[in-house]
């Protein structure tokens, strides 16, 4: 794989070939009813300006590492394998600052000295995860790998400030990438992707890391918590989506009008459909679970295919193109031919 300012063409070496599918939910439902006894806000708002009306919450115990086995283990059965060559983890909630997830999730899932990492890129990680994968495919230094986007955004979320609360939730989902032909059904098209760290403060936690290791006594609460300025990332949300997919359809050598699903990070309603417009692609091709799941961050785009693979009408031979964007600020977009025979678990 050779890389040219922000973009791939496809090398000489095998390509990741979508093999397996898997997801995990916190069985906790939590309806904008509940959010509105916390803050002033209503369903009708949170409906109509973010378009969710209920997230998934972990319960306290349960953290990012675990979840992210629960989709892991679902995606391997998926592939049917009990083995990978390494594992990537997306997340930018990992369970702690030191070390990464990763090798605590292979540990539990029974994949013992595999290589083991974070990726954090907002809510583009997955997306990036499936990248790193295939570059490690294509150079030969892994045959089949697990890539999970897995959040506890709640742990990030202030529950009571009604700029992020609403919008958020907890969950993972996970995909297995095997080394395959580059125009297999499955195999990752061209990557486009990017950042533009001069809006890092756009989206962020301002404690806990080591910038802010000098106050680290004097930080208030809320510094430990996201803060988000909306109406900002809104704006560089729909620019660098629409940017982005209409780049990856086109080194696919994709018209627009042949997408049949376009994936789209599930960041607000309102911003997956003027991304849509802007690409000009029917609504009844944009499958969403936003409503049901909120805005899972890095775990988003694998919960939504495994959503769209069992109730959107994703179905083999589909031509489909995944976009996703967050903190970062960072995007990414790809395209895959929806592989036959492969069962998403949930
Ligand atoms: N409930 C009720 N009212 C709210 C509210 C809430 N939860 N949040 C904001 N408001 C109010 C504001 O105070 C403002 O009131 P005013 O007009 O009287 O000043 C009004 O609603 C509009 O605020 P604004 O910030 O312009 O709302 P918005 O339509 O941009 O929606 C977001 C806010 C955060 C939902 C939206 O900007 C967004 O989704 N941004 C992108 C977030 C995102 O994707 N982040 C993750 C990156 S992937």
């Amino acid at each position: 794989m050779t890389s040219t300012a922000g973009a791939t063409e496809r090398g000489r070496g095998a390509t990741a070939v979508l093999t397996g599918l898997g997801a995990w939910l916190p069985p906790r439902r939590v309806p904008n009813s509940e959010l509105c006894t916390r803050m002033d806000t209503s369903d009708q708002w949170i409906r109509e300006r973010i378009g969710i009306a209920e997230r998934r919450i972990a319960e306290p115990h349960v953290a990012t590492g675990d979840m992210a086995v629960e989709a892991g283990a679902r995606a391997m059965a998926s592939a049917g394998t009990a083995t990978v060559d390494a594992l990537v983890l997306a997340s930018n909630t990992p369970d702690r600052l030191c070390p990464a997830t990763a090798p605590w999730v292979a540990h539990r899932l029974g994949l013992p000295a595999v290589p083991a990492f974070d990726v954090m890129a907002g809510c583009s990680g997955f997306v990036y995860g499936c990248t790193v994968a295939d570059g490690l495919i294509a150079a030969g230094a892994a045959r089949r790998v697990l890539v999970i986007g897995a959040e506890t955004m709640t742990s990030l979320v202030n529950p009571d400030d009604r700029n992020t609360a609403p919008i958020f939730g907890d969950g993972a989902g996970a995909v297995v990438l095997e080394a395959g032909p580059p125009h297999a059904e499955g195999a990752l098209g061209p990557v486009v992707w990017g950042s533009d760290g001069s809006l890092a403060d756009a989206i962020a936690v301002p404690a806990g890391g080591a910038r802010g290791r000098h106050r680290r006594d004097r930080a208030a609460p809320e510094e430990h918590f996201v803060h988000m300025r909306g109406n900002e990332v809104f704006r560089h949300a729909v620019r660098r989506m629409t940017a982005a997919a209409r780049e990856a359809a086109a080194r696919a050598g994709w018209e627009l009008h042949e997408v049949d699903r376009l994936i789209a990070h599930q960041a607000n309603g309102r911003i997956t459909s003027v991304v849509a417009d802007g690409l000009e692609i029917p609504a009844a091709r944009v499958p969403s679970n936003i409503g049901e799941v909120g805005n899972t961050a890095a775990a988003s785009v694998p919960l939504l295919l495994a959503h769209a693979a069992d109730e959107g009408g994703l179905k083999p031979g589909h031509k489909v193109l995944v976009v996703a964007f967050g903190s970062g600020l960072a995007w990414a977009a790809t395209t895959l031919v929806w592989p036959a025979g492969l069962a998403a678990r949930r």
